[in-house]
């Protein structure tokens, strides 16, 4: 299986842009979660992403482009777009602006916007640069299932129908890229929080964020992102108000505390912390979720974070891996 993961040498880049450029896929470590990546500008290697996520045509994809320039020959204009640009770039800010048609209608699953950003993660950047075209990149996960966060996790997931992984190691920041829709400037609205918070995103542009739309199941959505069943692992997930973890585990169960524990002697206590600091509880979220997917419990008891920051969007991943 691990043939599939190439370390980041000069041959390994030049073998990755090789399939890009020949419309073949490969996954991408982002500073996010990995991507599963294809030139956004194709439409054959669009669709291959689709087929290969098992993903929804009508879910559009993000198009990630080498530098901001890049990305504003590709969409209109907007001076909000602009300003949050310089702040955020490259970082794991996703805009959605309205699309010029250079972006095919596959990539945008029809809808008049497009959904752009500018990664930083070294390895991503030096390809998009080989390369020279923008790629289209959903979280490099089964359509629906946890999003990985390390190589490991897209080879046993999507490894039998992919050439190509390029190993990233461990993602920076473990959760997806904020969604920020500013198609109009004098109401922007996020969409998916993440990484970036409201409160950056507010100073930055002046004024204030549209409350977040609470999530619906099913009916037809702006965002992908806002389906309620999504990042889940196939083990039962009950979330636990932050602070209310005690005790032991039920038999079959397993604890995923936010920090470590004073007093631990069970094996089936986890923690995504040692102190419970918020960005390595997001960093290793999806990560320990992929790992005790593994074993055989039959529920997680999560402890939710602290509603601020970061625990904002870390909670927001927890709800829709918990929903049934
Ligand atoms: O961090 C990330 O964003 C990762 C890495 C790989 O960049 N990608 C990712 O892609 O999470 P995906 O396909 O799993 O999530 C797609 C997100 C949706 O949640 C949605 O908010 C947004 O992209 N989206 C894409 N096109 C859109 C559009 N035209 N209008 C509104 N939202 C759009
Ligand atoms: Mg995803």
């Amino acid at each position: 299986m691990h043939h599939l993961i190439f370390e980041p040498s000069s041959a390994a880049f030049d073998k990755c842009a090789a399939l890009l450029r020949s419309d073949e896929l490969v996954a991408v470590p982002t500073e996010t979660v990995y991507g599963l990546a294809g030139n956004a500008l194709s439409e054959i290697a669009v669709r291959k992403i689709f087929t290969v996520k098992g993903r929804p045509l009508i879910d559009p994809l993000i198009t990630h482009f080498k530098d901001a320039e890049s990305a504003f020959s590709h969409t209109v204009y907007t001076r909000a777009a602009e300003s949050l640009a310089s702040a955020f770039w490259p970082g794991p800010l996703t805009l959605v602006c309205e699309k010029l048609p250079v972006i095919p209608d596959l990539v945008t699953a029809g809808l008049k916007s497009a959904a752009i950003r500018v990664p930083s993660q070294p390895h991503m950047q030096r390809l998009l640069r080989l390369v020279d075209f923008p790629l289209a990149a959903p979280s490099a996960n089964p359509f629906g299932y946890v999003s990985p966060t390390q190589s490991e996790h897209v080879a046993k997931t999507l490894g039998h129908k992919i050439q190509a992984i390029l190993d990233g190691g461990s993602c920076e920041h473990g959760l997806e890229s904020t969604v920020l829709d500013i198609r109009n400037p004098s109401k922007p609205s996020i969409l998916r929080p993440g990484p970036v918070s409201a409160e950056k995103i507010e100073s930055v542009l002046g004024c204030e964020l549209l409350p977040v739309q609470p999530s619906t199941s099913g009916v037809a959505q702006t965002s992908p992102g806002q389906l309620m069943k999504h990042y889940s692992p196939k083990t039962a997930i009950e979330i636990v108000e932050h602070g209310d973890l005690e005790g032991l585990p039920p038999k079959g169960s397993a604890f995923i505390a936010n920090r470590k524990p004073a007093l631990n002697d069970s094996k089936d206590v986890y923690w995504l912390s040692e102190d419970g600091d918020i960005t390595t509880i997001a960093r290793n979220f999806y990560s320990l979720l992929q790992k005790l997917d593994q074993m055989k419990y039959k529920q997680l008891l999560v402890e939710n974070a602290p509603n601020r920051g970061l625990g904002i969007a870390l909670n927001d991943r927890l709800r829709r891996a918990a929903s049934k």
